[in-house]
């Protein structure tokens, strides 16, 4: 029995050194600790021991008993501080190693030249409306004075969803100037920018799609002197103090009179050079005072109000402020275009 106890002693003390888990030293508690364990059944066997040999193996049983208690605890606290540290080698960062590069995208040159632009009829306490892209021919059209059989409302050139050609993709921003007299109190000061279309093709100077910005005031005693101001004001902030501008005489049904407005050529100083094609001049957007008939189907009385309006194409302005050659390259979305500016 004695011999026993020994080899208990030694087998077990060698198995706790040698384990690694917290399960595995529980594991190891039962099997010789346990009320089925092996030390246990030694001490069964204490009834065939005479009164003398009794109290000796009994006083080196307890013996065995604490030696392998004090080692499992002791390979408890070993085994803990183990674990904690694999966990800290496996979760440790390495401050070291490059990181992942976040690619940013960047800003683009026409919303540039927008935010420009609006910054600058807000300065002047206009409001910026937007508006449905998905348009009634009415708003399009027939509110704008441009009657059935219009050249404009030829199938040939605009996008209809229904065959009696009542639903339209907006071919100009025209339209928010009869949604801004509808909803809104007079006098009105408005620019609404955003997308129109027109069955185009793709060139370097035409797309089915652009942008343009329509610019709106009505207010009693407007005159084509205010347009005329508010756009060189327009101009010399874009283009700098100076700037040339010419009104020339036009046509849009519903303006009375319209005209297209020209800035000098910024290259040439107004000579003539290839930017603007020979002529000194280049073409920026088309204007007019408000058709006594639009101003009357919105129920404004035209011997009390007048108006101005104006559209400009935002793609063609951004392409001159940047230099830009091909329209194309704003809607390709290409950054190593995009980061040029
Ligand atoms: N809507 C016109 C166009 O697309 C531009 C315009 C707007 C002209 C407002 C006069 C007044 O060409």
């Amino acid at each position: 029995m004695k011999e026993q106890l020994k080899l208990l002693r030694e087998s077990s003390l060698s198995a706790i050194a040698e384990a690694q888990t917290g399960e595995e030293l529980e594991a190891l508690r039962i099997k010789y600790l346990g009320k089925k364990g092996e030390l246990t059944a030694i001490l069964k066997q204490m009834g065939k021991l005479s009164a003398e040999e009794r109290p000796v193996m009994g006083q080196l049983a307890n013996e065995v008993r604490n030696a392998l208690e004090a080692s499992l605890e002791e390979r408890k606290s070993a085994v803990s501080a183990l674990m904690l540290e694999k966990r800290l080698a496996d979760e440790a960062i390495d401050v070291t190693i490059p990181g992942k590069k976040q690619e940013m995208g960047h800003r683009h040159p026409m919303y540039t030249a927008l935010d420009e632009i609006k910054e600058i009829f807000i300065g002047m306490g206009f409001t910026i409306l937007d508006g449905p892209e998905v348009e009634l021919a009415e708003l399009n059209f027939d509110r704008l004075n441009a009657e059935e059989g219009h050249p404009s409302r030829d199938w040939s050139d605009t996008f209809y969803f229904d065959e009696d050609s009542r639903v339209m993709l907006r071919s100009q921003t025209s339209p928010m100037q009869v949604r801004a007299m509808d909803t809104m109190e007079l006098p009105i000061r408005i620019i609404a920018p955003g997308r129109v279309y027109r069955k185009d093709e793709v060139d370097a100077t035409h797309s089915p799609m652009f942008h343009q910005i329509e610019g709106m005031a009505i207010d009693k005693g407007i005159t084509m002197a205010d347009l005329k101001g508010t756009l060189n004001t327009v101009v010399e902030q874009l283009y700098g103090k100076g700037t040339k501008t010419r009104f020339r005489p036009h046509h849009f049904p519903f303006t009375e009179p319209s005209c297209e407005m020209d800035v000098q050529c910024h290259k040439c100083g107004g000579v003539g050079c290839p930017t603007c094609k020979g002529e000194g001049w280049i073409e920026l957007l088309g204007a007019g005072m408000i058709h006594p008939r639009v101003l009357e189907m919105a129920g404004i009385d035209p011997n009390v109000y007048s108006g101005w309006a104006f559209g400009i194409g935002l793609e063609r302005t951004a392409m001159r402020r940047f230099k830009i050659a091909d329209l194309r390259l704003i809607f390709e979305n290409d950054v190593r275009f995009l980061e040029q500016f």
